[in-house]
Protein backbone atom coordinates (compact mmCIF):
# COMPACT_ATOMS: atom_id res chain seq x y z
CA UNK A 1 0.00 0.00 0.00
CA UNK A 2 1.30 3.80 -0.82
CA UNK A 3 1.11 6.32 2.20
CA UNK A 4 2.56 9.70 1.80
CA UNK A 5 4.76 9.97 4.50
CA UNK A 6 6.28 12.67 7.00
CA UNK A 7 9.69 11.53 9.02
CA UNK A 8 8.85 8.60 7.47
CA UNK A 9 5.86 7.85 9.53
CA UNK A 10 2.77 7.30 6.95
CA UNK A 11 0.37 10.79 7.52
CA UNK A 12 -2.88 8.12 7.61
CA UNK A 13 -2.79 5.14 10.35
CA UNK A 14 -3.10 1.60 8.50
CA UNK A 15 -6.14 -0.03 9.65
CA UNK A 16 -4.45 -3.74 8.97
CA UNK A 17 -2.41 -5.34 11.43
CA UNK A 18 0.53 -5.39 11.83
CA UNK A 19 1.21 -2.98 9.76
CA UNK A 20 -0.83 -1.02 12.42
CA UNK A 21 1.57 -1.93 14.90
CA UNK A 22 4.76 -0.57 12.84
CA UNK A 23 3.06 2.38 12.62
CA UNK A 24 3.03 3.20 16.27
CA UNK A 25 6.40 2.01 17.13
CA UNK A 26 8.17 4.14 14.43
CA UNK A 27 5.69 6.82 16.29
CA UNK A 28 6.76 5.57 19.67
CA UNK A 29 10.10 5.75 18.68
CA UNK A 30 10.28 9.77 17.88
CA UNK A 31 8.84 10.24 21.53
CA UNK A 32 11.63 8.22 22.97
CA UNK A 33 14.17 9.57 20.56
CA UNK A 34 13.29 13.52 21.45
CA UNK A 35 13.41 12.53 25.44
CA UNK A 36 16.25 10.53 25.29
CA UNK A 37 18.24 14.07 23.50
CA UNK A 38 16.52 15.98 26.11
CA UNK A 39 17.72 13.48 29.23
CA UNK A 40 21.36 13.27 27.00
CA UNK A 41 20.80 9.39 27.44
CA UNK A 42 19.50 6.25 25.86
CA UNK A 43 16.34 5.45 27.45
CA UNK A 44 15.52 1.53 28.88
CA UNK A 45 13.24 -0.80 29.47
CA UNK A 46 12.88 -3.66 31.85
CA UNK A 47 10.46 -6.84 31.40
CA UNK A 48 9.49 -8.81 34.59
CA UNK A 49 7.43 -12.08 33.38
CA UNK A 50 5.60 -13.93 36.50
CA UNK A 51 3.82 -17.43 34.93
CA UNK A 52 4.33 -19.94 32.58
CA UNK A 53 6.02 -20.45 29.32
CA UNK A 54 3.38 -18.75 27.51
CA UNK A 55 3.83 -15.41 29.30
CA UNK A 56 7.48 -15.88 28.65
CA UNK A 57 7.04 -15.66 24.94
CA UNK A 58 4.67 -12.65 24.98
CA UNK A 59 7.75 -10.74 26.87
CA UNK A 60 9.99 -11.20 24.37
CA UNK A 61 7.02 -10.05 21.83
CA UNK A 62 6.81 -6.93 24.25
CA UNK A 63 10.69 -6.70 24.21
CA UNK A 64 10.96 -6.86 20.48
CA UNK A 65 8.22 -4.16 20.45
CA UNK A 66 10.42 -1.76 23.00
CA UNK A 67 13.59 -1.86 20.82
CA UNK A 68 11.78 -1.37 17.35
CA UNK A 69 10.49 1.66 19.65
CA UNK A 70 14.09 2.82 20.53
CA UNK A 71 14.14 1.58 24.28
CA UNK A 72 17.44 -0.36 25.37
CA UNK A 73 17.23 -3.34 27.98
CA UNK A 74 18.09 -3.18 30.98
CA UNK A 75 17.61 -6.07 33.95
CA UNK A 76 16.48 -3.43 36.54
CA UNK A 77 13.34 -1.66 37.28
CA UNK A 78 14.88 1.62 37.66
CA UNK A 79 14.34 1.90 33.74
CA UNK A 80 12.28 4.31 31.95
CA UNK A 81 9.39 1.88 31.27
CA UNK A 82 8.73 -0.82 32.98
CA UNK A 83 6.37 -3.42 32.72
CA UNK A 84 4.78 -6.87 34.80
CA UNK A 85 3.69 -9.27 32.80
CA UNK A 86 1.64 -10.97 35.47
CA UNK A 87 0.18 -14.30 36.33
CA UNK A 88 -3.33 -15.10 37.97
CA UNK A 89 -3.33 -18.68 38.18
CA UNK A 90 -2.69 -18.96 41.90
CA UNK A 91 -2.99 -16.30 44.45
CA UNK A 92 0.80 -15.87 45.32
CA UNK A 93 1.32 -15.16 41.78
CA UNK A 94 -0.84 -12.11 42.06
CA UNK A 95 0.34 -10.88 45.86
CA UNK A 96 3.96 -10.52 44.67
CA UNK A 97 2.51 -8.60 42.16
CA UNK A 98 0.98 -5.76 44.66
CA UNK A 99 4.14 -6.25 46.79
CA UNK A 100 6.31 -4.99 43.90
CA UNK A 101 4.25 -2.01 43.05
CA UNK A 102 4.89 -0.30 46.27
CA UNK A 103 8.70 -0.61 45.15
CA UNK A 104 8.14 0.75 41.59
CA UNK A 105 6.25 3.65 42.80
CA UNK A 106 9.42 4.63 45.34
CA UNK A 107 11.41 4.50 42.36
CA UNK A 108 8.67 6.54 40.03
CA UNK A 109 8.75 9.75 42.47
CA UNK A 110 12.62 9.78 41.71
CA UNK A 111 11.79 9.31 37.99
CA UNK A 112 8.61 11.12 37.53
CA UNK A 113 9.10 9.87 33.19
CA UNK A 114 8.82 6.61 34.43
CA UNK A 115 6.30 4.85 32.96
CA UNK A 116 4.69 1.67 34.45
CA UNK A 117 2.84 -1.11 32.40
CA UNK A 118 0.54 -4.31 33.71
CA UNK A 119 -0.19 -6.48 31.40
CA UNK A 120 -0.80 -10.86 31.55
CA UNK A 121 -3.48 -12.89 32.95
CA UNK A 122 -3.53 -11.02 36.29
CA UNK A 123 -5.27 -8.15 34.09
CA UNK A 124 -8.03 -9.98 32.59
CA UNK A 125 -9.69 -10.13 35.86
CA UNK A 126 -12.27 -6.91 36.59
CA UNK A 127 -11.68 -6.32 40.18
CA UNK A 128 -7.82 -6.39 39.62
CA UNK A 129 -8.21 -3.58 37.66
CA UNK A 130 -10.96 -1.81 39.88
CA UNK A 131 -8.01 -2.25 43.00
CA UNK A 132 -5.02 -0.77 40.66
CA UNK A 133 -7.78 1.96 39.22
CA UNK A 134 -8.29 2.97 43.03
CA UNK A 135 -5.52 2.48 45.24
CA UNK A 136 -2.27 2.28 42.48
CA UNK A 137 -3.16 5.71 40.68
CA UNK A 138 0.74 5.84 39.41
CA UNK A 139 0.38 2.70 37.04
CA UNK A 140 0.14 4.00 33.22
CA UNK A 141 -0.88 1.70 31.43
CA UNK A 142 -3.08 -1.63 31.60
CA UNK A 143 -3.65 -4.17 29.12
CA UNK A 144 -4.68 -7.88 28.78
CA UNK A 145 -3.37 -11.07 27.09
CA UNK A 146 -5.83 -10.65 24.06
CA UNK A 147 -4.51 -7.56 22.64
CA UNK A 148 -1.04 -8.03 23.67
CA UNK A 149 -0.16 -7.35 19.81
CA UNK A 150 -1.46 -3.36 20.18
CA UNK A 151 0.99 -2.78 22.82
CA UNK A 152 2.71 0.21 20.47
CA UNK A 153 -0.40 1.49 19.98
CA UNK A 154 -1.50 1.87 23.78
CA UNK A 155 2.06 3.10 24.21
CA UNK A 156 1.94 5.72 22.02
CA UNK A 157 -1.65 6.37 23.83
CA UNK A 158 -0.14 7.07 26.85
CA UNK A 159 2.62 9.28 25.57
CA UNK A 160 0.31 11.30 24.02
CA UNK A 161 -1.92 11.29 26.96
CA UNK A 162 -1.40 12.39 30.82
CA UNK A 163 -3.67 9.60 32.32
CA UNK A 164 -3.54 5.81 33.11
CA UNK A 165 -4.45 4.27 29.57
CA UNK A 166 -6.87 0.72 30.24
CA UNK A 167 -7.35 -1.36 27.33
CA UNK A 168 -8.86 -4.77 28.28
CA UNK A 169 -10.56 -7.25 25.98
CA UNK A 170 -12.85 -10.01 27.34
CA UNK A 171 -12.16 -12.51 24.57
CA UNK A 172 -10.74 -12.59 20.67
CA UNK A 173 -10.40 -14.85 17.92
CA UNK A 174 -7.50 -11.97 16.08
CA UNK A 175 -4.05 -13.79 15.70
CA UNK A 176 -1.79 -10.86 14.78
CA UNK A 177 1.43 -12.47 12.97
CA UNK A 178 4.85 -11.09 12.05
CA UNK A 179 5.51 -8.95 14.85
CA UNK A 180 9.37 -8.06 16.23
CA UNK A 181 10.39 -10.24 19.22
CA UNK A 182 13.28 -10.14 21.02
CA UNK A 183 14.58 -13.81 22.20
CA UNK A 184 15.92 -14.20 24.82
CA UNK A 185 18.31 -17.12 23.61
CA UNK A 186 19.75 -17.10 19.74
CA UNK A 187 19.62 -21.26 19.73
CA UNK A 188 16.59 -21.99 21.57
CA UNK A 189 12.53 -20.65 20.69
CA UNK A 190 9.40 -20.79 22.44
CA UNK A 191 6.62 -21.25 19.44
CA UNK A 192 2.93 -20.32 20.25
CA UNK A 193 0.68 -22.54 18.59
CA UNK A 194 -2.28 -22.32 19.81
CA UNK A 195 -3.80 -19.79 22.37
CA UNK A 196 -6.38 -20.34 24.98
CA UNK A 197 -8.43 -23.35 26.53
CA UNK A 198 -11.35 -25.40 26.28
CA UNK A 199 -11.35 -27.33 29.12
CA UNK A 200 -12.46 -25.89 32.32
CA UNK A 201 -10.85 -28.13 34.70
CA UNK A 202 -13.02 -26.61 37.96
CA UNK A 203 -9.80 -24.70 39.74
CA UNK A 204 -8.40 -23.23 37.11
CA UNK A 205 -8.82 -19.61 35.96
CA UNK A 206 -6.64 -20.08 32.72
CA UNK A 207 -9.90 -20.21 30.49
CA UNK A 208 -11.75 -16.97 31.89
CA UNK A 209 -8.54 -14.93 31.26
CA UNK A 210 -6.94 -16.69 28.16
CA UNK A 211 -10.15 -17.30 26.63
CA UNK A 212 -11.30 -19.71 23.98
CA UNK A 213 -9.05 -22.17 21.99
CA UNK A 214 -7.46 -20.84 19.37
CA UNK A 215 -4.90 -22.92 16.52
CA UNK A 216 -2.31 -20.82 14.73
CA UNK A 217 -2.19 -21.58 11.02
CA UNK A 218 -0.15 -24.36 10.28
CA UNK A 219 1.50 -22.21 7.58
CA UNK A 220 2.00 -19.59 9.40
CA UNK A 221 4.05 -22.00 12.52
CA UNK A 222 6.32 -23.31 9.81
CA UNK A 223 6.86 -20.09 8.25
CA UNK A 224 8.03 -19.05 12.15
CA UNK A 225 10.01 -22.00 12.73
CA UNK A 226 11.76 -21.81 9.22
CA UNK A 227 12.89 -17.99 9.81
CA UNK A 228 14.05 -18.45 13.06
CA UNK A 229 16.27 -21.98 12.19
CA UNK A 230 17.78 -19.44 9.33
CA UNK A 231 18.64 -16.90 12.65
CA UNK A 232 20.40 -19.75 13.94
CA UNK A 233 17.47 -21.54 16.47
CA UNK A 234 18.17 -25.01 16.54
CA UNK A 235 15.47 -25.73 19.32
CA UNK A 236 11.81 -25.03 19.51
CA UNK A 237 9.11 -25.43 22.65
CA UNK A 238 5.73 -25.42 21.15
CA UNK A 239 3.71 -23.57 23.31
CA UNK A 240 -0.49 -24.12 23.92
CA UNK A 241 -2.34 -24.82 27.19
CA UNK A 242 -3.63 -27.97 25.51
CA UNK A 243 -1.06 -29.01 22.37
CA UNK A 244 -3.18 -32.25 21.87
CA UNK A 245 -5.88 -30.43 20.83
CA UNK A 246 -3.94 -28.54 18.25
CA UNK A 247 -5.46 -27.53 15.06
CA UNK A 248 -9.22 -29.44 15.69
CA UNK A 249 -11.04 -25.47 15.22
CA UNK A 250 -9.33 -24.56 11.88
CA UNK A 251 -10.99 -24.43 8.67
CA UNK A 252 -8.96 -27.63 7.57
CA UNK A 253 -8.35 -29.27 10.55
CA UNK A 254 -5.08 -30.92 11.11
CA UNK A 255 -4.28 -33.31 14.05
CA UNK A 256 -1.08 -31.88 16.54
CA UNK A 257 1.16 -35.44 15.49
CA UNK A 258 0.65 -34.49 11.75
CA UNK A 259 2.05 -30.45 12.19
CA UNK A 260 4.81 -32.43 14.41
CA UNK A 261 6.05 -34.31 11.03
CA UNK A 262 5.76 -30.88 9.20
CA UNK A 263 7.73 -29.27 11.38
CA UNK A 264 10.15 -32.35 11.73
CA UNK A 265 11.36 -31.97 7.93
CA UNK A 266 12.33 -27.71 8.58
CA UNK A 267 16.58 -28.47 7.50
CA UNK A 268 18.62 -27.26 10.40
CA UNK A 269 16.29 -28.04 13.45
CA UNK A 270 17.48 -30.29 15.46
CA UNK A 271 15.23 -30.60 18.91
CA UNK A 272 11.21 -30.48 19.07
CA UNK A 273 9.71 -30.10 22.62
CA UNK A 274 6.22 -29.10 23.51
CA UNK A 275 3.91 -28.29 26.62
CA UNK A 276 1.53 -28.86 27.90
CA UNK A 277 -0.16 -32.22 26.87
CA UNK A 278 -3.17 -32.60 28.38
CA UNK A 279 -3.84 -36.71 28.67
CA UNK A 280 -7.32 -36.89 27.86
CA UNK A 281 -6.48 -35.69 24.02
CA UNK A 282 -2.96 -37.48 24.00
CA UNK A 283 -3.38 -39.55 21.01
CA UNK A 284 -1.83 -43.08 19.52
CA UNK A 285 -1.23 -41.67 16.50
CA UNK A 286 1.36 -38.45 18.57
CA UNK A 287 2.76 -41.73 20.27
CA UNK A 288 4.09 -43.55 17.38
CA UNK A 289 5.54 -40.12 15.77
CA UNK A 290 6.95 -39.53 18.73
CA UNK A 291 8.43 -43.09 18.84
CA UNK A 292 9.80 -42.50 15.09
CA UNK A 293 11.24 -38.95 15.13
CA UNK A 294 14.50 -38.68 15.72
CA UNK A 295 14.22 -35.29 16.45
CA UNK A 296 10.97 -34.79 19.28
CA UNK A 297 12.73 -35.13 22.78
CA UNK A 298 11.47 -38.23 24.41
CA UNK A 299 10.13 -35.93 27.23
CA UNK A 300 6.69 -35.76 27.82
CA UNK A 301 5.25 -32.76 30.66
CA UNK A 302 1.93 -35.07 31.44
CA UNK A 303 -0.39 -33.55 34.34
CA UNK A 304 -1.90 -35.72 36.63
CA UNK A 305 -3.13 -33.10 39.28
CA UNK A 306 -4.79 -35.89 41.37
CA UNK A 307 -4.19 -39.59 41.20
CA UNK A 308 -7.95 -40.03 42.88
CA UNK A 309 -10.93 -41.03 40.33
CA UNK A 310 -13.09 -38.99 42.40
CA UNK A 311 -10.93 -35.83 42.95
CA UNK A 312 -10.49 -35.56 39.23
CA UNK A 313 -13.85 -36.06 38.34
CA UNK A 314 -14.92 -33.07 40.53
CA UNK A 315 -11.63 -31.33 38.91
CA UNK A 316 -13.53 -32.05 35.78
CA UNK A 317 -10.10 -33.99 33.62
CA UNK A 318 -11.98 -36.35 31.96
CA UNK A 319 -9.96 -39.19 33.13
CA UNK A 320 -9.52 -41.73 35.88
CA UNK A 321 -6.47 -43.18 37.66
CA UNK A 322 -6.31 -46.15 36.18
CA UNK A 323 -6.50 -44.20 32.28
CA UNK A 324 -3.61 -42.08 33.35
CA UNK A 325 -1.55 -45.39 34.32
CA UNK A 326 -2.46 -47.05 31.43
CA UNK A 327 -1.55 -43.88 29.05
CA UNK A 328 1.57 -43.61 30.99
CA UNK A 329 2.75 -47.98 30.25
CA UNK A 330 1.58 -47.07 27.12
CA UNK A 331 3.91 -44.63 26.32
CA UNK A 332 6.81 -46.17 28.02
CA UNK A 333 6.16 -49.19 25.87
CA UNK A 334 6.30 -47.29 22.41
CA UNK A 335 9.42 -44.94 24.13
CA UNK A 336 11.19 -46.31 26.53
CA UNK A 337 13.52 -43.91 27.49
CA UNK A 338 10.36 -41.15 27.60
CA UNK A 339 11.04 -38.51 30.56
CA UNK A 340 7.69 -38.16 32.00
CA UNK A 341 6.91 -35.17 34.40
CA UNK A 342 3.64 -33.65 35.83
CA UNK A 343 2.11 -31.61 37.75
CA UNK A 344 -0.11 -32.10 41.20
CA UNK A 345 -2.11 -29.97 43.03
CA UNK A 346 -2.54 -30.49 46.88
CA UNK A 347 -5.96 -29.92 49.12
CA UNK A 348 -8.15 -29.64 45.90
CA UNK A 349 -11.79 -28.88 47.75
CA UNK A 350 -13.26 -32.40 49.81
CA UNK A 351 -9.85 -34.27 48.90
CA UNK A 352 -9.50 -37.07 51.72
CA UNK A 353 -6.69 -38.93 53.33
CA UNK A 354 -7.94 -41.76 51.07
CA UNK A 355 -7.83 -39.31 47.75
CA UNK A 356 -4.33 -37.98 48.80
CA UNK A 357 -2.98 -41.94 49.18
CA UNK A 358 -4.18 -42.76 45.82
CA UNK A 359 -2.30 -39.39 44.34
CA UNK A 360 0.99 -40.75 45.82
CA UNK A 361 0.28 -44.49 44.74
CA UNK A 362 0.49 -42.53 41.29
CA UNK A 363 3.39 -41.27 41.75
CA UNK A 364 4.96 -44.38 43.22
CA UNK A 365 4.11 -46.53 40.05
CA UNK A 366 4.62 -44.07 37.24
CA UNK A 367 7.96 -42.38 38.61
CA UNK A 368 7.92 -39.25 37.46
CA UNK A 369 11.30 -37.77 36.51
CA UNK A 370 10.21 -34.48 37.80
CA UNK A 371 6.96 -33.01 39.46
CA UNK A 372 5.93 -29.80 40.27
CA UNK A 373 3.62 -29.80 43.03
CA UNK A 374 1.00 -27.19 44.24
CA UNK A 375 -0.81 -25.93 47.29
CA UNK A 376 -4.46 -25.85 45.67
CA UNK A 377 -5.39 -22.25 45.46
CA UNK A 378 -8.85 -20.64 45.39
CA UNK A 379 -9.40 -18.63 42.42
CA UNK A 380 -12.90 -16.42 42.12
CA UNK A 381 -14.82 -17.55 39.48
CA UNK A 382 -14.02 -20.48 39.27
CA UNK A 383 -16.53 -23.86 40.53
CA UNK A 384 -14.13 -25.19 42.90
CA UNK A 385 -13.79 -21.65 44.48
CA UNK A 386 -17.62 -22.15 45.31
CA UNK A 387 -17.30 -25.97 47.13
CA UNK A 388 -17.84 -25.79 50.63
CA UNK A 389 -15.50 -28.35 51.83
CA UNK A 390 -12.01 -26.74 51.68
CA UNK A 391 -9.49 -28.97 53.36
CA UNK A 392 -7.95 -26.64 56.31
CA UNK A 393 -4.62 -25.41 55.68
CA UNK A 394 -2.51 -27.23 58.65
CA UNK A 395 -3.89 -30.42 56.69
CA UNK A 396 -2.78 -29.56 53.29
CA UNK A 397 0.64 -28.33 54.24
CA UNK A 398 1.72 -31.77 55.82
CA UNK A 399 0.12 -33.85 52.92
CA UNK A 400 2.21 -31.11 50.33
CA UNK A 401 5.59 -31.89 52.22
CA UNK A 402 4.61 -35.51 52.71
CA UNK A 403 4.52 -35.28 48.72
CA UNK A 404 7.49 -32.74 47.75
CA UNK A 405 9.57 -35.71 49.67
CA UNK A 406 8.20 -39.08 47.39
CA UNK A 407 8.85 -36.59 44.56
CA UNK A 408 11.86 -35.85 45.59
CA UNK A 409 12.78 -39.21 46.50
CA UNK A 410 11.58 -40.90 42.87
CA UNK A 411 13.31 -37.69 40.57
CA UNK A 412 16.79 -38.32 42.00
CA UNK A 413 16.43 -41.89 41.35
CA UNK A 414 15.00 -41.60 38.09
CA UNK A 415 17.48 -38.91 37.01
CA UNK A 416 19.94 -41.34 37.81
CA UNK A 417 19.37 -43.80 35.44
CA UNK A 418 21.34 -42.40 32.40
CA UNK A 419 24.50 -42.21 34.28
CA UNK A 420 27.35 -43.86 32.17
CA UNK A 421 25.59 -43.17 29.54
CA UNK A 422 26.70 -40.94 26.34
CA UNK A 423 24.24 -38.79 25.25
CA UNK A 424 23.72 -35.50 23.02
CA UNK A 425 23.23 -32.18 25.36
CA UNK A 426 22.73 -29.05 24.04
CA UNK A 427 25.18 -26.36 25.23
CA UNK A 428 22.81 -23.69 26.58
CA UNK A 429 25.39 -21.06 28.93
CA UNK A 430 28.79 -20.23 30.92
CA UNK A 431 28.98 -22.43 33.96
CA UNK A 432 28.08 -19.65 36.70
CA UNK A 433 30.16 -21.70 39.09
CA UNK A 434 33.14 -23.55 37.83
CA UNK A 435 35.40 -21.73 34.80
CA UNK A 436 36.15 -24.08 32.04
CA UNK A 437 32.29 -25.40 32.12
CA UNK A 438 29.46 -25.25 29.99
CA UNK A 439 25.65 -26.20 31.51
CA UNK A 440 23.13 -27.78 28.71
CA UNK A 441 20.13 -30.01 28.41
CA UNK A 442 19.61 -33.78 27.82
CA UNK A 443 16.52 -34.29 25.37
CA UNK A 444 14.81 -35.15 28.86
CA UNK A 445 15.31 -31.62 29.78
CA UNK A 446 17.87 -32.84 32.38
CA UNK A 447 20.90 -30.55 33.32
CA UNK A 448 24.41 -31.39 32.72
CA UNK A 449 27.89 -29.60 33.34
CA UNK A 450 30.09 -29.98 31.47
CA UNK A 451 33.81 -28.96 30.04
CA UNK A 452 33.45 -26.68 27.42
CA UNK A 453 34.26 -23.05 25.74
CA UNK A 454 31.59 -19.95 25.18
CA UNK A 455 31.74 -20.60 21.06
CA UNK A 456 29.84 -24.12 21.56
CA UNK A 457 26.60 -22.14 22.88
CA UNK A 458 23.86 -23.26 20.76
CA UNK A 459 25.82 -26.29 19.65
CA UNK A 460 24.60 -30.18 20.61
CA UNK A 461 27.83 -32.03 21.75
CA UNK A 462 27.95 -35.67 22.87
CA UNK A 463 28.76 -35.85 26.58
CA UNK A 464 29.58 -38.51 28.79
CA UNK A 465 27.20 -38.69 32.08
CA UNK A 466 29.80 -39.78 34.48
CA UNK A 467 28.13 -38.84 37.57
CA UNK A 468 24.68 -37.74 38.68
CA UNK A 469 23.72 -35.29 41.60
CA UNK A 470 20.94 -35.21 42.53
CA UNK A 471 18.75 -33.41 39.40
CA UNK A 472 22.03 -32.55 37.42
CA UNK A 473 25.09 -34.66 35.94
CA UNK A 474 28.77 -34.28 35.74
CA UNK A 475 29.69 -34.82 32.51
CA UNK A 476 32.57 -35.30 30.35
CA UNK A 477 33.51 -34.88 26.66
CA UNK A 478 34.10 -37.67 24.06
CA UNK A 479 35.77 -37.89 20.97
CA UNK A 480 33.30 -37.85 18.02
CA UNK A 481 34.00 -40.79 15.95
CA UNK A 482 37.24 -40.25 13.34
CA UNK A 483 35.89 -40.92 9.84
CA UNK A 484 38.38 -43.45 8.39
CA UNK A 485 42.26 -42.56 8.87
N1 LIG B 1 -4.36 -23.97 42.46
C1 LIG B 1 -3.19 -24.65 42.44
N2 LIG B 1 -2.61 -25.02 41.31
C2 LIG B 1 -3.20 -24.70 40.13
N3 LIG B 1 -2.86 -24.95 38.86
C3 LIG B 1 -3.79 -24.42 38.05
N4 LIG B 1 -4.75 -23.82 38.79
C4 LIG B 1 -4.40 -24.00 40.09
C5 LIG B 1 -5.00 -23.64 41.32
N5 LIG B 1 -6.16 -22.97 41.37
C6 LIG B 1 -1.67 -25.72 38.48
C7 LIG B 1 -2.05 -26.96 37.71
C8 LIG B 1 -1.58 -26.65 36.31
C9 LIG B 1 -0.41 -25.74 36.58
C10 LIG B 1 0.00 -24.89 35.44
O1 LIG B 1 -0.84 -24.93 37.64
O2 LIG B 1 -1.32 -28.05 38.24
O3 LIG B 1 -1.22 -27.79 35.57
FE1 LIG C 1 -6.27 -24.87 33.24
FE2 LIG C 1 -7.17 -27.35 32.74
FE3 LIG C 1 -6.90 -25.57 30.71
FE4 LIG C 1 -4.72 -26.59 31.90
S1 LIG C 1 -6.25 -27.76 30.71
S2 LIG C 1 -5.08 -24.41 31.37
S3 LIG C 1 -5.38 -26.80 34.02
S4 LIG C 1 -8.32 -25.42 32.42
Amino acid sequence: MNYTEKNGIPEAVPVMEPDRQYYYMKKARQYVNARSREMGRPLTFCVNTFGCQMNARDSEKLEGILEEAGYQKSEEDHADIVIYNTCTVRENANLKVYGRLGYLHSLKKKNPHMLIGLCGCMMQEPQVVEKIKKSYRFVDLIFGTHNIFKFAELLVNRLESDSMVIDIWKDTDQIVEDLPTDRKYSFKSGVNIMFGCNNFCSYCIVPYVRGRERSRNPKDILREIEKLTQDGVVEVMLLGQNVNSYGKNLDDPVTFAQLLKEIEKIPGLERIRFMTSHPKDLSDELIEVMAQSDKICHHLHLPLQSGSSRILKEMNRKYTKEDYLTLTEKIRRAVPDISLTTDIIVGFPGETQEDFEETLDVIRKVRFDSAFTFIYSRRTGTPAAAMENQVPQDVVKDRFDRLLKEVQTISAKMTSRFTGTVQEVLAEEINSHKEGLLTGRLGSNILVHFPGTEEEIGKLIKVSLDECRGFYYMGSRVEEERKNP
